[in-house]
C-alpha cells in the first residue's frame, strides 16, 4: 500500500512538472546533455547532475523565503525548470539563470524571451555571479574545484549584502562549505507527500563576523 502511494505521488509529480513546463513552452524532460555529463570529473556521480528540479521539492525549498525585492539566481539553470517554477508560482522578481552550456542557455533564453524580468547569462557561473543577486539556488551544478571558486566569489557578494542566502539543494559537496568556518549552514530534510525523502537542502549564509582577509 505504501509502495503504491509512493508510486502514485511520483506520477502526480511528473504530471505537475509536465503541466508547468508546457505552460512555458514545452516539456523539459531531464537535463541530460551528453556534453554536461561527460565533462564531469566526478565520474561516479555523473548522472546526478543531469536532473531538473522537481515542483514539489521547489515548493519546499522556496516556501516563505522569497520577498518581492529579492533577485533570484539559478546557478546552472539548464533548461530552465526553476525559472518556469518561479514564474508559475507568481513571482515577478528579477530572475537570472546562469548556464555553462551555450546551446542550452540559448534555448532557455529563447523560450522565456517574453518575460522581461528573466535573463539568461551564458558561461561559467563563477565568472558571472550577479552582485545584485539575493537568493542563489544551486541544484548540484558543480564538482568541488569549482565549488571552491564559487565560495570565494560568493563571499565578496555576501559581505556586501548580509541578506544574501545560498540555497544548495541535493547538497552533495556541503563539506566544502563546512571546511570554511565563515559560513552558517543549516541542513534541512525535505520529504514529499508520500513521506519519501527528497535530497537535503542546505541553507547557507555568511557569518556577520566572517574573515574577509
Ligand atoms: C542538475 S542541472 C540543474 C538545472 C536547474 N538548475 C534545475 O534545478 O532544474 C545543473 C546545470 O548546471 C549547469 N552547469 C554545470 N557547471 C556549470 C558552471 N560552471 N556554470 C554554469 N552552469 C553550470 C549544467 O550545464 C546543468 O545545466
Amino acid at each position: 500500500m505504501i509502495q503504491l502511494h509512493r508510486k502514485a505521488t511520483r506520477v502526480v509529480r511528473i504530471i505537475r512538472n509536465l503541466l508547468i513546463d508546457l505552460r512555458y513552452g514545452g516539456y523539459l524532460g531531464v537535463n541530460l546533455h551528453p556534453r554536461d555529463i561527460l565533462r564531469r570529473a566526478d565520474t561516479k556521480n555523473r548522472l546526478l547532475y543531469a536532473y531538473n528540479s522537481d515542483d514539489e521539492a521547489l515548493q519546499q525549498v522556496f516556501r516563505n523565503r522569497i520577498k518581492p525585492n529579492d533577485v533570484l539566481v539559478d546557478v546552472g539553470c539548464g533548461r530552465g525548470r526553476v525559472l518556469n517554477w518561479w514564474l508559475y508560482s507568481g513571482y515577478r522578481n528579477r530572475m537570472i539563470g546562469l548556464e555553462l552550456d551555450a546551446e542550452t542557455a540559448e534555448q532557455t533564453r529563447r523560450r522565456l524571451k517574453a518575460y522581461e524580468n528573466v535573463s539568461i547569462i551564458t558561461g561559467n557561473a563563477v565568472d558571472h555571479l550577479p552582485p545584485e543577486g539575493t537568493i542563489f539556488y544551486l541544484y548540484n551544478p558543480f564538482d568541488p574545484p569549482i565549488i571552491d571558486m564559487f565560495l570565494d566569489r560568493m563571499k565578496t557578494i555576501c559581505a556586501k549584502n548580509p541578506q544574501v542566502t545560498i540555497l544548495y539543494y541535493s547538497c552533495k559537496f556541503i563539506d566544502v562549505f563546512r571546511a570554511d568556518p565563515d559560513w552558517d549552514i543549516e541542513v534541512e530534510t525535505l520529504v514529499d507527500s508520500s513521506n519519501s525523502p527528497f535530497p537535503p537542502l542546505a541553507i547557507i549564509t555568511l557569518k556577520p563576523d566572517a574573515n574577509m582577509a
